[in-house]
C-alpha cells in the first residue's frame, strides 16, 4: 500500500516535471568533451597534482577525522594548513569548512546580530539564502545584480527607515561573490566599497565576498579577486571553495582572528559535523602547493587564452541571426573576464541537448537556479580543452542559432560577460 507521503512526492515531483523542472542526475558520456565542469585548471586529471598529492600520503596516517573538529577532528595539519592559505590570501585567519556551502550558511547564520541588516546581490548562491534564512538579522534585503546604483539605494532607503544603522549601532552586511557562477560576471568590488565608505561612516559596513570561482583563476597565482584589487583589508570575511579550479571538496572562511574564533563557537556547520580526513586536507594542501609554487601558472596561462579565443569567436557568432531573423544581442562588450559564459536563450534544453549530441557536455540552467526570462546554456572553459574544441563548440552553436536542427528559438542573447 503506498503511504499518503509518498503519493504526496510523487504528485510534487510530478508537477516539477510538467513545469520541465524535474532534476536528475545524470552522467557523462566518456567520450564527450567537457564543457561544464567546474575544473577549470583541469587540475582533476593532472598528474602533476596526482604526484603533489601522492607525496602527502607516503607516511602513517589516519583514514577518517574522528569527529567534529571540536571534539577530536582537529590536527596540527588542518591548522598549519590553515594557517598557509591565510597567508597565501594575505588575511590574518582562515578557518577550514567541509564545503562551500557549509561556510556560507555558517557564516551568514551566527555573524549577523539580531538588529543587524544583510544587502546581498540578487544572484548571491543558495548556500548564503540557507544562512540567512537561519539569521537573527530580520532585514535582508537583495540589490540588483552588480549593481553599484541599486545597492546605493538600498542603502539609502534601508537607513531613512531604520536610524540604528545611521547611529551605527547597527551593521550592515553586504554579501557579494567575485565571479558569478551563472553568468561569469565580476562584483565591482572596488565601487561597493566605495559606496560602503561613502553611507556607512560609522564603520558599521561588512563586505562578504565569496570567492568560489575566482579561487586558482583570477589574481596574482589565482589568489583571487579581492587580492588581486589589494581590498584585502576592507572586506571583512572572504570565502574560498576548493571544490571548483582546485579540485578537491571543503572551503575556507578568511576572516580576523576574533571572528574565527567566533566561528568556532557558533557556526553550527562546523561545531556538528565530522570534520575532514587527512587524505581530503592532503588533497587541498596539495593543490594550493601548485599555487603558491607557481606551478599551477602554466595552467592557468593557458586558460586565459583559451577565455580570450572563445570571446572573440562569440563575437563573430553575435553577427548573425537566428533562423527567425531575431539579432543576437550582445550584453556586455567587455572582454570575458573569467571561465564561465553563459548563451541566454528561451530555449535552453533544446540548445543544450543539440550540443550534447554532437558530443560536448553543455548544461541548460533552468529557474529556480536562474530567474525566469535568464534561462541559459552554461559553457564553461577549462585548461584542457583544445581549440579546436572551441571551434567546433561555436559552429555547432552557430549550426543551432541558424535553424540547421529544425529551427529553434527567436529569443537570443549572448552574453559575454
Ligand atoms: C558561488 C558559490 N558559493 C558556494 C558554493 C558551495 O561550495 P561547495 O560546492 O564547496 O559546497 C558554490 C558551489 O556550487 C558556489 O557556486
Amino acid at each position: 500500500m503506498m503511504s499518503n507521503l509518498t503519493e504526496t512526492m510523487r504528485n510534487i515531483l510530478e508537477r516539477r516535471r510538467e513545469r520541465s523542472g524535474l532534476r536528475r542526475l545524470t552522467t557523462a558520456s566518456d567520450n564527450s568533451t567537457d564543457f561544464s565542469s567546474n575544473d577549470f585548471l583541469s587540475l582533476r586529471t593532472s598528474a602533476q597534482l596526482r604526484a603533489a598529492y601522492m607525496q602527502h600520503l607516503t607516511g602513517e596516517f589516519d583514514l577518517g577525522s574522528g569527529g567534529s573538529r571540536l571534539l577530536d577532528g582537529n590536527s596540527k595539519f588542518a591548522e598549519q594548513l590553515e594557517t598557509d592559505i591565510a597567508a597565501f590570501h594575505g588575511a590574518p585567519a582562515g578557518l577550514l569548512f567541509n564545503s562551500g556551502f557549509d561556510a556560507n550558511s555558517g557564516v551568514y547564520a551566527c555573524v549577523p546580530q539580531a538588529g543587524d541588516v544583510i544587502i546581498y546581490d540578487e544572484y548571491i548562491h543558495a548556500s548564503v539564502h540557507e544562512g540567512m534564512r537561519l539569521s537573527r538579522a530580520r532585514t535582508r534585503v537583495s540589490f540588483s545584480h552588480n549593481s553599484v546604483a541599486s545597492l546605493r539605494e538600498t542603502l539609502v532607503s534601508i537607513k531613512r527607515v531604520n536610524s540604528s544603522i545611521t547611529s551605527g549601532n547597527a551593521n550592515v552586511f553586504i554579501g557579494v561573490e567575485s565571479v558569478y557562477s551563472m553568468d561569469g560576471d565580476v562584483a565591482p568590488l572596488a565601487d561597493i566599497v566605495c559606496c560602503m565608505d561613502e553611507l556607512l561612516p560609522m564603520n558599521n559596513g561588512y563586505i562578504i565576498v565569496d570567492e568560489a570561482h575566482a579561487t586558482g583563476v583570477v589574481g596574482l597565482r589565482g589568489a583571487g579577486l579581492v587580492c588581486d584589487l589589494g581590498l584585502q583589508d576592507r572586506v571583512f570575511v572572504r570565502v574560498h571553495t576548493f571544490g571548483k579550479a582546485l579540485s578537491c571538496n571543503g572551503a575556507i572562511v578568511l576572516c580576523s582572528d576574533i571572528t574565527r574564533q567566533y566561528l568556532i563557537n557558533y557556526a553550527r556547520p562546523l561545531i556538528y559535523s565530522t570534520f575532514m580526513s587527512y587524505p581530503a586536507l592532503a588533497a587541498i594542501r596539495a593543490s594550493y602547493e601548485l599555487l603558491w609554487s607557481g606551478k599551477a601558472e602554466t595552467q592557468r596561462s593557458r586558460l586565459w587564452k583559451l577565455i580570450q579565443h572563445f570571446d572573440r569567436r562569440l563575437t563573430e557568432l553575435d553577427v548573425k541571426t537566428d533562423a527567425h531573423g531575431a539579432k543576437l544581442v550582445q550584453v556586455s562588450p567587455t572582454p570575458a573576464k573569467s571561465p564561465i559564459f553563459s548563451i541566454l536563450t528561451s530555449y535552453p534544453r533544446e540548445l543544450a541537448r543539440f550540443c550534447q549530441d554532437a558530443g560536448f557536455v553543455v548544461r541548460p540552467i533552468v529557474p529556480p537556479t536562474v530567474p525566469r526570462g535568464a534561462e541559459r546554456v552554461r559553457v564553461c572553459l577549462h585548461t584542457c580543452n583544445s581549440t579546436s574544441e572551441i571551434d567546433s563548440l561555436v559552429q555547432c552553436i552557430g549550426r543551432w542559432m541558424n535553424g540547421s536542427s529544425g529551427g529553434q528559438g527567436s529569443a537570443w542573447k549572448l552574453s559575454r560577460l
